[in-house]
């Protein structure tokens, strides 16, 4: 028994087909699973992160940093949708790891997997608070300061955490979080008729700003295209487009988490792909044009502003209006990304205890609801505590470089799979295999690369303590060690 021991692929499959009260509801569609990728790809990505990506490293170039950070997902969503159609399982990443690399990788996948999804509804629960202040304020309600500050500031020169005076807990933001694990707890049916209601009305004020955007956009903002780089790697220039696609990569976190909804999905191994690879592709063209549209209507420099989009709009005095519909996309918009990462995190702690590396009781299904009630309510409520406490800039970067790693390892699977089980029935091929791995990791590589150095360290850090987690508890409780002599890749599957 070592550390690369895998679970065989028959027992996945055989554990993807159980029916009965204690497994999940098959009830999604291809249309709902494509739902739930714009559901958690359109959010503060595109609402805050543009502008920023603009303003301070790409400049107009902000497109190409959407088209280079596309290219990245692509390769690696064609990566996911061969696993996930040979593997429909909740645990995504996780899971094929576990069939592929072995009992420790997966374990890694899965503790990383944390960044992406746990961390990730955090981190947007935060910025849904800051556009709801916002909306409160606007309509001439005042929420008291106290209760919608982080009690936490990240201080960048002393590396520390500082108290925020006046500050004890972001409120709204810690609501909202609790408000959608109740959602999630009560079906996965209900969760995904409110997600499509949102994804609705997000996307119709996306396709709003850009119709009507287009209409006064001034093209000499568009000059010059690729500005000078100042000298400086990252600022401008073909570096600062660079640099610009790693920051805006966490636009396109969230098509990924579709493969999470495997179990609940009426025909994953047609739908996954489709649900995964139809977000990605719409959400991309939705972005380049909203860039496009952005940078046309007001000078980049001035767009390292919270809201960007509000503030291009304002620039023309005939767009003031659409400026509230905005602010409304945003808040349903980046509230259907929380609902769709937890939703995720919670599959893959289902996943993990179902193999019995985390206790068993995060593997337990609500008999009415059908849902992982335990591990949706912890996960959640760990989800809200976080988003309550602390600011916005820490969680984002580590949610970034946690999903670049998960994406690097799924497609470096993709290779290891095709090579020692080459028999199996693959519904979806990645084509051009191992170019395509190939290319994928090395552009998440490269935008993992851009990255600043401390998010390296948390990242490091946070791996470290998972692999005692690993050592102390999981490792010894694996149903894995239980079963060893049926399974592995080795044996006939
Ligand atoms: N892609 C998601 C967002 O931009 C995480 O909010």
């Amino acid at each position: 028994m070592g550390l690369g021991d895998t679970k065989s692929i028959s027992v996945l499959q055989a554990e993807a087909t159980t029916e009965g009260t204690r497994s999940l509801k098959r009830v999604l569609t291809a249309t709902n699973l494509v739902m739930l990728g714009i559901g958690a790809i359109i959010g503060a990505g595109i609402f805050v992160l543009t502008g920023q990506a603009a303003a301070s490293n790409a400049g107009n170039g902000v497109v190409f940093s959407f088209t280079f950070a596309f290219v990245g997902c692509l390769l690696a969503g064609l990566c996911y949708a061969e696993f996930a159609s040979i593997v429909p399982i909740a645990g995504s990443a996780y899971t094929y790891a576990y069939a592929t690399l072995g009992e420790l990788v997966a374990w890694i996948i899965g503790w990383d997997l944390m960044l992406e999804y746990l961390f990730g509804a955090s981190t947007v629960g935060v910025g849904w608070s800051g556009y709801f202040n916002d909306l409160m304020r606007e309509t001439g309600v005042h929420l008291p300061a106290a209760f919608t500050q982080a009690p936490l500031a990240w201080n960048e020169a002393a590396a520390h955490f500082d108290r925020v005076p006046g500050g004890i807990v972001n409120l709204p933001a810690f609501l909202l979080v609790m408000f959608v694990t109740t959602l999630l707890v009560i079906g996965i049916k209900e969760s995904a008729r409110f997600n499509n209601v949102i994804v609705f009305v997000k996307v119709a004020i996306v396709l709003l700003v850009i119709g009507f955007g287009f209409m006064y956009v001034n093209p000499a903002n568009w000059h010059p295209f690729i500005a000078k780089n100042t000298g400086e790697f990252g600022h401008f220039g073909w570096s600062g487009v660079a640099r610009g696609a790693a920051v805006v990569f966490f636009a396109y976190i969230g098509f990924d988490a579709v493969s999470t909804a495997a179990q609940e999905a009426k025909n994953p191994q047609r739908d996954l792909p489709i649900g995964m690879l139809g977000s990605l592709v719409i959400c991309t063209v939705l972005y380049v044009l909203m860039s496009l549209v952005l940078t046309g209507l007001a000078p980049y420099r001035q767009l390292g502003v919270p809201h960007p989009v509000a503030y291009a709009l304002e620039q023309i005095p005939q767009l003031a209006w659409l400026r509230m519909f905005t602010n409304i996309g945003a808040i349903a918009g980046l509230a259907s990304v929380v609902l769709v990462m937890l939703l995720g995190q919670s599959r893959v702690f289902y996943s993990m205890a179902r193999d019995g590396l985390l206790p068993a009781a995060f593997g337990r299904v609500h008999p009415r609801f059908r849902t992982p009630y335990v591990t949706t309510i912890v996960t959640g409520t760990a989800a809200a505590v976080i988003s309550a406490i602390f600011p916005i800039g820490i969680l984002g970067e580590l949610v970034s470089i946690g999903t670049l790693l998960a994406f690097v390892l799924v497609c470096a699977g993709v290779i290891v799979l095709r090579v020692r089980r080459p028999d199996l029935p693959r519904p979806f091929r990645t084509p051009f295999v191992p170019v395509v791995p190939i290319l994928g990791i090395l552009i998440c590589l490269g935008l993992m690369a851009s990255l600043p150095g401390r998010t390296w360290i948390r990242l490091i850090i946070w791996m470290a303590i998972g692999l005692v987690v690993y050592f102390l508890y999981s490792r010894s409780h694996s149903k894995l060690r239980d079963e060893v002599p049926a399974i592995g890749l080795a044996a006939a599957d």
